[in-house]
């Protein structure tokens, strides 16, 4: 039989949990990222019209405002701040971009963001650390992620870039403002079994792959000899690596696709051949 006590408890719990449905997590104040920032992340990640932007946390919405009044592109912006979004909405009209720039109060927590080709924050770094599940799981691969100031800790970025700003001074007391870039990975790690030209092996060939976000590692048994994957490099759908075999190096391309590899594999004086590779069973 339940006591006081563990009813008590329950209901606590059960109002905790109803509380933390209710409170959004704060990501971070209000502090706009200077217009300088804005144009060059947008210019880093090639941003254009085929693209769809969100910004988690848009503030007064100048990031996608930029991305579809200066590159063209359309996308969302979500803030909790009513009075941000509304400030928002209004220079979107004032703009004549109403139809390709739209804000809503909504937590960027729970926030659909599958929609996405562009991904964008400028949020507590422990915020981004938080939303790193929600990333992988929510976007597909290809896309690119664009952090001002805090990194993807574990992810490697595309590239990245550093300077010195004066504008920053005012925001974070200090000049040095960072952008990460990063593309998400597809899912390369497992068992797959490749087909390789006749000339490199006449039997399906296992590749065993480890994945860590964007890094790559593994080997293939070739001939009945395990053989490492070399430089092997993941970037969205796009994956390359190199094969030491009798004596001659080979580069590999493929694209990953709904648990199917397609690509060709040149090396060896060889003419450039195609391979492919399915998820082992
Ligand atoms: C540092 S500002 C960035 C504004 C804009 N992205 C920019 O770069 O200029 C962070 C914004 O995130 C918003 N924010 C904080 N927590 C949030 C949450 N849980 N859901 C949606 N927005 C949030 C804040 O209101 C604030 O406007």
């Amino acid at each position: 039989m339940k006591t006081l006590a563990t009813v008590l408890a329950a209901c606590l719990l059960a109002a905790a949990a109803l509380a933390a449905d209710k409170e959004p997590v704060n990501a971070g104040p209000y502090v706009p990222s200077p217009s300088s920032v804005v144009a060059d992340m947008l210019t880093l990640a090639e941003v254009g019209p085929k693209d769809f932007v969100i910004d988690l946390g848009s503030g007064d919405g100048r990031i996608v405002l930029t991305a579809a009044k200066v590159f063209g592109a359309r996308g969302f912006g979500v803030d909790i701040n009513e009075k941000l979004v509304k400030e928002a909405n209004e220079a979107a009209k004032v703009q004549g971009i109403a139809d390709r720039a739209k804000f809503t109060i909504q937590d960027l927590f729970k926030t659909d963001i599958r929609q996405a080709t562009v991904l964008t924050m400028y949020l507590l770094p422990n915020t981004v650390n938080m939303l790193k599940d929600k990333l992988l799981s929510e976007l597909n691969p290809g896309t690119r992620i664009l952090s001002h100031d805090y990194p993807l800790s574990g992810w490697i970025p595309e590239q990245y870039r550093q300077f010195d700003l004066e504008d920053k001074i005012a925001i974070t007391g200090v000049t040095t403002t960072l952008i990460y870039l990063y593309v998400v990975p597809a899912k390369a790690g497992g068992a797959w079994s490749a087909k390789l030209p006749p000339n490199l092996s006449r039997e399906p060939v296992r590749m065993n792959l480890k994945q860590q976000i964007t890094r790559v590692s593994g080997s293939a048994r070739v001939g009945g000899r395990e053989v490492l994957l070399e430089e092997a490099r993941l970037r969205g759908e796009r994956f390359s690596f190199k094969l030491a075999l009798g004596g001659k190096t080979y580069d590999f391309t493929g694209s990953i696709k709904g648990g199917a590899i397609e690509g060709t594999v040149e090396g060896g004086g060889a003419k450039a051949a195609a391979w492919s590779a399915a998820v082992a069973k």
